[in-house]
């Protein structure tokens, strides 16, 4: 087998930057974490060393890797002839439970990622109302396309003007995009007043991160979702959670669950196919009906709600269900989080570990949570850095997604003993850096 410099030689000869996914090339590393195997909660890299897997890809291997109910899946996919471009009974299945668990859904439609869960879905909210503008939340994260990928996480320098010139993401979005985007700070009733009142009456959707797990791991203040689910529901303005993140892991639900507040529609992806691309959008039936063949809003693709990720959203949906499940789930979370708050406090350590659910953020510089995305701007990226890189050589195994506050997260096939190693190999570093992460 090459090292991973020779793999990433070789493989930025053929793929750009080496990879497929402009943020797999990890800046703590210097080059990807090229995998060979993974396996419960463990991924093994191409020289042949095991690691704890922190990243639990992105939140979408919430049972781990290879659980035994997908492996189950994929043969029973196998025996089917794989029927890709069919509906099958599966399908309706599948759908029905997802109808069932998430409590805005009546309808809903199946697609591969969670960028596309969104797009779509801001398709039907647009041909709902015959409005066109977008108010998005600062921090929040929903997909790299054209639609969205815009005012969401600009740089510092350029936040300030954020919000009358909201920042494009990418080379290559059309600066017309911006002008239908709206972006506000979280938490801040006033600015989601004032955007409602100026910007209602054009105004098709209001998405947000329910749990803002892309930068920091904020949570909504008492209250806030409260006035964001009156203010649109009074301004005609459709309701959007973008669950790709939150869904499923803290309660069967999502965030709609765990907050109580029911959005008109959402998103959801990630863990949902099980480790397979699977996402859905979902929602009232009376923007869901939108879609064709009922409607007149296009959604359709060759690959839509292949068989081999339908069957391992059944399994995943079967699995979550089970008595044993989000019991463990807490146990876990109750573990990694009581180590953390006692690491921090005996070190007296300038950081936050905000949780919500099976996923986490390292917020750095600062000991009171954050409320909105300018708050995190303390967080130090290269100490961050370093950080994952000594995790990396003790085994455990932290994406990098380059060195901001954002998520990582445990699986169900982690043990205790898992947890506990994590927990060694994070004192040991973070006590190695006591000295850039003082108090004061
Ligand atoms: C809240 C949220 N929305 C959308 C996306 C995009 O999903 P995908 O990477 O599957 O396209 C993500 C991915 O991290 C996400 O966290």
């Amino acid at each position: 087998m090459p090292t991973r410099f020779e793999q990433y030689e070789r493989a930025r000869k053929v793929l750009p930057g080496g990879v497929n996914s402009s943020t797999r090339y990890n800046r703590a590393l210097q080059t990807p974490f090229y995998a060979s195997r993974a396996e419960a909660g463990y991924v093994w890299d191409i020289e042949g060393r095991k690691f704890i897997d922190m990243c639990c890809a992105h939140g979408a291997a919430l049972l781990g890797h290879a659980h035994p109910a997908i492996n189950e899946a994929v043969q029973k996919a196998r025996e089917l002839g794989y029927l890709s471009v069919f509906e099958t009974t599966y399908h309706e299945e599948l759908a029905a439970k997802v109808c069932d668990y998430i409590p805005c859904s009546e309808r809903v439609r199946f697609c591969s990622s969670g960028s596309e869960a969104t797009l779509h879905l801001i398709r039907a909210c647009r041909a709902f109302t015959g409005r066109k503008k977008i108010i998005r939340i600062e921090g929040h994260f929903h997909g790299y396309h054209e639609l969205i990928y815009i005012g969401g996480q600009p740089p510092v320098e350029a936040f300030p003007d954020n919000r009358r010139h909201p920042y494009i993401e990418s080379a290559g979005i059309p600066p017309e995009f911006a002008e239908l985007i709206v972006p506000i700070p979280f938490n801040d009733p006033e600015s989601l007043e004032a955007a409602v009142s100026e910007h209602g009456a054009d105004t098709a959707l209001l998405i947000l991160e329910p749990v803002n797990y892309n930068t920091g791991c904020i949570l909504p203040d008492p209250g806030y979702l409260e006035l964001a689910r009156r203010l649109t529901a009074e301004a005609g303005i459709v309701l959007f959670f973008d669950e790709v993140q939150s869904a499923f892991k803290k309660s069967r639900g999502g965030a709609q669950e765990d907050f109580g507040i029911v959005p008109d529609v959402c998103t959801i992806g990630k863990s949902l196919g099980g480790g397979f691309p699977l996402s859905a959008f979902c929602g009232r039936a009376e923007i869901m009906d939108l879609y064709m063949p009922v409607g007149n809003v296009q959604h359709s693709g060759t690959f839509n709600a292949h068989l081999v990720p339908v069957l391992g959203g059944l399994a995943f949906l079967s699995e979550i269900a089970k008595p044993y499940f989000y019991p463990r789930l807490r146990e876990l979370e109750a573990r990694f989080h009581g180590g953390m708050d006692r690491i921090i406090e005996e070190a007296a350590l300038n950081m936050l570990v905000p949780h919500h659910g099976a996923r986490f953020d390292f917020l750095l510089g600062r000991k009171t949570p954050a409320r909105r995305y300018e708050h995190t701007f303390c967080h130090d990226k290269k100490l961050m850095l370093k950080i994952y890189k000594a995790c990396w050589e003790r085994g455990v195994y932290f994406h990098d997604y380059g060195g901001p506050p954002c998520h990582h997260g445990y699986c169900i096939q982690h043990t205790d003993r898992d947890i506990d190693e994590v927990l060694n190999v994070l004192e040991d570093v973070l006590r190695g850096c006591r000295e850039e992460l003082a108090v004061g």
